[in-house]
């Protein structure tokens, strides 16, 4: 097993590492559990496919699960209402530990409402899918989505622990594997290119599951993603920025696909990911080679990698348009996460919009 602390003073939290862990629930959750129980959070794949190795690995103590629905509607004013209520229908208090026991939905969705409920009480995260365990468990970004868009609601609320089993993914449908990967790969190209190397080689194998390659991948990732969070934990500086990697062009392949199962979250931050690299070699600010490393990477991922396949009707200024939207905004500006290189991203916030639309207008 592998510890991973997370300084933030008195927010401090560690992230444990291991395969079977959940076996050991007990064990780590078990000083947490006030009088013996604890309120859990799940959803209907995960409750269904690893509920009962969760009780198990719990022993004597009191789980209460809170199921709700799968998917994003869930992270929502009325999931939040609903988890909420249920929560303080087991008369919840201010000193319980809610275990959010999911993908990023339930993550986000259960962080917030303990963030809220009773003005605060603590939670715990036991993330199910890749893209949790790399990067939504850790870190304190808590909300829902609001009709004006994804994410605009929530809290930052760090948990108090951590558990990470990667074992928990061999139940996760392949597509979301490789979805979650893309974030493992994107954090390698902000800011660790050597990683990115050990990627090139190992990827199939933690794909695969391959338990010594995905601990390793999932183990480089989090300890970076918990250095960023050290660092600027309220995306002050800009150094948390960096994250969203991929993520400006992603949101707006979400948006235009309208956010639905034909482009997965992971899959439109690999495709994002692709058009920053492509966008700042245009701008002379990296080599056509490193771009083409990170295209070759995905594609042999099984991600999308052209833009060109998504067979989209729209335009690159209707794309532009919805960065415009983007939340990430400052002083009216679209901050874009670029690239000198493998490795070495950086924020520009003097990009023009329209020399987007026209970048993108090529690539689709
Ligand atoms: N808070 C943050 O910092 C942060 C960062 C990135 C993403 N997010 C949020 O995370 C969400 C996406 O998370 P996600 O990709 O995990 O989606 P998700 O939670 O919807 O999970 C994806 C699907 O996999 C199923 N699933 C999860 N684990 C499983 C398992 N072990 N076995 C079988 N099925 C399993 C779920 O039921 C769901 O159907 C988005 O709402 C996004 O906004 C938050
Ligand atoms: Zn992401």
């Amino acid at each position: 097993m592998e510890t991973i602390n997370v300084a933030l003073g008195e927010r401090s939290y560690d992230i444990l590492i291991g395969e079977g862990l959940l076996e050991d629930a007990g064990e780590h959750l078990g000083p947490l559990a006030k009088n013996g129980r604890l309120l859990i959070v799940s959803d209907e794949n995960v409750w269904s496919a690893l509920g009962g190795r969760l009780q198990a690995g719990l022993g004597g103590i009191d789980a209460r699960p809170i199921v709700v629905a799968p998917g994003e509607e869930s992270k929502s004013w009325a999931g939040l209402e609903s988890v909420v209520d249920r929560l303080l229908a087991e008369g919840v208090e201010r000193t319980d530990h809610i275990v959010a026991f999911g993908g990023g939905v339930v993550g986000d969705l259960a962080g917030f409402a303990s963030a809220i409920v009773n003005r605060g009480c603590r939670f715990v995260q036991i993330p199910t899918s890749l893209l949790a365990q790399v990067d939504s468990s850790v870190g304190g970004k808590t909300g829902i989505n609001a009709a004006a868009g994804k994410n605009l609601v929530g809290a930052f609320h760090q948990p108090s622990l951590v558990l990470i089993d990667p074992s928990l993914l061999d139940t996760l449908d392949a597509r979301q594997v490789r979805a979650g990967y893309a974030e493992i790969a994107k954090f390698a190209l902000i800011e660790d290119a050597d990683l990115f190397g050990w990627l090139e080689q190992n990827s199939l194998a933690v794909l695969r599951g391959e338990p010594s390659a995905r601990g390793r991948a999932i183990a480089a990732a989090v300890a970076g993603k918990a250095r960023v969070v050290e660092d600027d934990e309220r995306e002050t500086s800009g150094r948390r920025a960096l994250l969203n990697l991929g993520h400006t062009f992603g949101h707006a392949l979400e948006a235009e696909t309208g956010f639905s199962d034909r482009l997965l979250h992971g899959e439109a931050v690999a495709l994002g990911c692709v058009l920053a690299f492509d966008f700042s070699v245009e701008r002379g600010l990296c080599s056509a080679e490193d771009a083409a490393r990170v295209r070759a990477h995905f594609e042999a991922a099984g991600l999308p990698f052209a833009l060109s396949s998504l067979g989209l009707n729209g335009s690159g200024a209707r794309l532009a348009a919805h960065m415009a939207h983007d939340k990430k905004r400052a002083d009216g500006r679209t901050a874009f996460i670029l690239v000198r290189g493998i490795g070495e991203a950086f924020v520009d916030k003097s990009v023009d919009l329209a020399n987007v639309a026209a970048f993108l207008d090529r690539a689709l």
